[in-house]
């Protein structure tokens, strides 16, 4: 949500990796930004926004491959002659000295990771830069003759026109990768271009945010009513809260326990909505006992996703169409779709292979309802500023993500009540001993999953035959990859003799040294 004068610039990705981390960078600097895959960008489109500057991000390809990523000349063009700056980085540096006439080659060795920039004008994009450099490259190509009237700025050992500009035209150009923190003065090029060059203001905030949507919800919403499935994570809780500023009573929020929960987060949901938050329509229904037997006899990981789904669909419609009943029909469906799930599933729609069915980012068919989409334009840190501002307890607002499935993709197997049970009292103990080592924020989840399988142990004089419990902790940026943490050893320990000692059944605990690729977060 913009205020009228505000610019924004429009990243286009190219199926590069970093492209996510360009847009989120942009913004730091306080510039509104977003994210547009390159094959749905359009003149007219362009000009629906209120477009500061246009950035062409990296990608795996080639210019020269058979249908690679491109934009057309003319769009180029048409931003030129109304001087709206380009930058280009990576394949973006490529294809727009392409396009314009100059020569990108195989390069004869391949240059990645860090690499000595010799820094040859420091007027505008590299000002403030030294005359030496360390920065972050991942190229096959290179550009190795500029188009008429773009000249070098920065070049490597390997690499001749590491970064060029036009300055008639506004384009400014870079091989390597300003926004990864390798490279060690990226953000210094970002602002230069940004600020400098483009002379955009650094107004956007996500807290003068707040205040502009909830008048904008109240606009849509004009006196109708919105129902909303609330799951006690920071997303749908922040996104349920903005709407309730804005309209009161007239969202009714539905939060389902699936029995799938951990431990004691239903009353922790509960209490944070009706006593703190003091929602006046909030509902709770225990569907606990059709989700088990629903699951009952079914180990296939993505029918279990499916099932739950479902399972969940109906439970939520049914208890819609009792309010609807109750109070008259509902308009609008409340959802808390943050900006990297819009990019993720409209990429996931094109994407071959399918890894995971994530239900929740999919909407029920039979739903007509228009959606109230508050926090659709913010990144995850984002939704987190916002909700300190406006009072969301500790707890929800830095709580890990937690899948919709729940615990259903940390049982891998039939999911049982009995495993459940253990699940929930060897996830408490890691999630209480991380807290504990004061390694909450370091790391993006860490989490209990019990295995399918019984292994032997001994108990003072007695042979045991129970359930292996893995510990999975893993650091991360986005979730899309994950390394796993190298906690210390004495804290794995203690964490090991607490589960076995206090929770009945357990008698072997393993720690998950797999990364994400190849392995998942989660282990459905
Ligand atoms: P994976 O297991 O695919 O998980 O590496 C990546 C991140 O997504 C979370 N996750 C989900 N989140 N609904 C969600 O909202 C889901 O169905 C789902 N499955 C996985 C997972 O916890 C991790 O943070």
């Amino acid at each position: 949500m913009l205020a009228s004068n505000q610019k924004t610039v429009l990243v286009i990705d190219f199926g590069g990796q970093y492209a996510h981390l360009i847009t989120r960078r942009i913004r730091e600097i306080g510039v509104y930004s977003e994210l547009n895959v390159w094959n749905d960008v359009s003149e007219v489109k362009l000009s629906q926004k209120n477009l500061g500057a246009l950035i062409l991000s990296g990608g795996p390809s080639s210019v020269y491959d058979e249908g690679a990523p491109t934009l057309s000349k003319n769009l180029l063009d048409s931003l030129i002659a109304k001087k709206i700056p380009i930058l280009g980085i990576c394949y973006g540096h490529q294809l727009l000295a392409y396009l314009y006439g100059g020569k990108v080659e195989p390069s004869t060795s391949r240059e990645y990771g860090k690499v000595k920039l010799k820094v040859s004008d420091r007027s505008d994009l590299l000002k403030g830069l030294g005359k030496e450099e360390l920065v972050w490259m991942s190229h096959g190509d290179q550009v190795v003759s500029l188009p008429s009237g773009f000249e070098r700025i920065a070049s490597t050992e390997i690499c001749p026109n590491a970064a060029y500009r036009s300055k008639k035209n506004g384009i400014y150009s870079v091989q390597f990768h300003p926004e990864v923190r390798h490279t060690i003065h990226g953000m210094m090029i970002l602002r230069n271009f940004i600020l400098n060059i483009c002379k955009l203001s650094p107004t956007w905030n996500p807290l003068n945010f707040i205040e502009a949507t909830v008048q904008k919800v109240k606009t849509q919403v004009n006196g109708g009513r919105v129902v909303m499935g609330v799951s006690g994570g920071v997303d749908s809780t922040v996104a349920a809260e903005l709407i309730h500023k804005a309209i009161g009573d007239n969202l009714h929020c539905i939060f389902v326990d699936t029995g799938l929960l951990r431990q004691n987060e239903t009353d922790q949901v509960k209490e944070t909505f009706t006593k703190q938050l003091k929602f006046e329509n909030f509902y709770f229904v225990d569907a606990s006992e059709l989700f088990l037997s629903k699951l009952k006899g079914i180990d296939d990981a993505e029918k279990k996703r499916q099932v739950i789904g479902s399972t969940f669909i109906e439970v939520f419609e049914s208890k819609a169409k009792e309010l609807k009943d109750k109070f008259g029909e509902f308009e609008f469906l409340g959802q808390g779709t943050i900006y990297p799930d819009r990019i993720e599933s409209a990429q996931a729609s094109k994407a071959s292979s399918r890894i995971k069915s994530h239900h929740n980012v999919v909407l029920p068919e039979w739903i007509h309802l228009k959606l109230v989409e508050p926090i659709k334009d913010l990144y995850k840190d984002e939704v987190r500023v916002v909700a300190e501002k406006i009072g969301i307890p500790d707890e929800i607002t830095w709580r890990q993500p937690f899948p919709g499935p729940g615990l259903a993709v940390r049982c891998p197997g039939e999911v049982t009540m009995e495993k459940l049970e253990m699940l929930r009292g060897a996830d408490a103990i890691v999630r209480e001993e991380i807290k504990n080592a004061g390694l909450e924020k370091k790391l993006w989840q860490a989490f209990a999953a019990i295995l399918p399988v019984k292994t032997v142990g001994v108990m003072g004089d007695h042979r045991t035959y129970q359930y292996a419990v893995a510990i999975r902790a893993v650091e991360s940026e986005d979730a899309m990859t994950a390394n796993f943490s190298k906690l210390p050893w004495d804290l794995l320990e203690r964490m090991a003799l607490r589960i076995v000692d206090e929770v009945k059944g357990v008698n072997r605990v393993l720690y998950d040294v797999t990364d994400k690729p190849p392995a998942t977060i989660e282990l459905e």
